[in-house]
């Protein structure tokens, strides 16, 4: 599949880079064309994969993932272009937390709305799937590092992009329990286990973490 990645940090490489050694065609797009980050993650996926503007990326893609920080997520996707998200799966992992007031972050939306929500409605012709948000970058390209089983949530209005993006955490990531919490309006409760994720981080001075839903 062609994957265009919005955002050149370390959750957009990380899962550029298990995309790429899959063999998907992956293009990687930036604010700042030809940047070192971007050159340097082309380099390591030796060659295989791509970089350019954000709208090089979208433009490419036939699935995006926007892997920029929550608050200026929406602006990012904006910048890669509304047009080039059109009907198109929009995997959104990113989480809207605010430093802002010191440590720990809050949340700068929740209970009622969720960053997954308004980049829904910001972005209306596309279809969000929310997930991956609730674990560090190297889990979610790679489950097995934490060993047992531990559970991958996704929500989101379409439900053949939500089977796709199912489909790749299972088959492409190895995520052995992923849990379909419904329309896009989970992605509140999605983005609300943050503070949790925080607490067990800092409990266990390990961000290789996650929850597993006993039933
Ligand atoms: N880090 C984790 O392990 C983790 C785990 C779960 C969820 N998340 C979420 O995943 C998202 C990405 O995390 P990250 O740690 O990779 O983020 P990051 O390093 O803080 O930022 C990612 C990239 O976003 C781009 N960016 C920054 N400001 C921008 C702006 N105003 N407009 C357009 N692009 C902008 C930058 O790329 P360019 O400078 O190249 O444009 C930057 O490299 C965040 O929402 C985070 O909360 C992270």
């Amino acid at each position: 599949m062609r994957i265009g990645i919005v955002g050149t940090g370390i959750v957009g490489r990380t899962l550029g880079t298990r995309l790429a050694k899959l063999g998907h065609d992956v293009r990687m797009g930036s604010r700042t064309t030809g940047g070192e980050k971007a050159r340097t993650w082309v380099k390591q996926t030796g060659g295989k994969s791509s970089e350019g503007t954000l709208a090089d990326a979208t433009a490419h893609a036939e699935i995006v993932f926007n892997c920029t920080p929550g608050n200026v997520s929406i602006e990012a996707l904006s910048a890669a272009g509304a047009k080039n998200l059109e009907g198109k799966t929009l995997i959104d992992v990113s989480n809207p937390i605010d430093f802002s007031k010191g440590m720990p972050p809050t949340l700068s939306v929740c209970n009622t709305d969720s960053l997954g929500e308004q980049i829904q409605r910001a972005f209306p012709t596309a279809h969000v799937v929310k997930s991956l948000n609730t674990v560090t970058a190297a889990v979610m390209a790679d489950p097995s590092i934490i060993p047992g089983v531990h559970d991958m949530f996704v929500s989101g209005n379409d439900a053949k992009a939500k089977g796709q993006v199912v489909d790749l955490l299972k088959t492409g990531f190895g995520w052995k329990e992923v849990i379909d919490l419904g329309d896009i309006t989970a992605a509140r409760a999605q983005e609300m286990l943050l503070p949790l994720w925080l607490r067990l981080y800092t409990k266990f001075q390990t961000p290789n973490v996650n929850v597993h839903v006993a039933r």
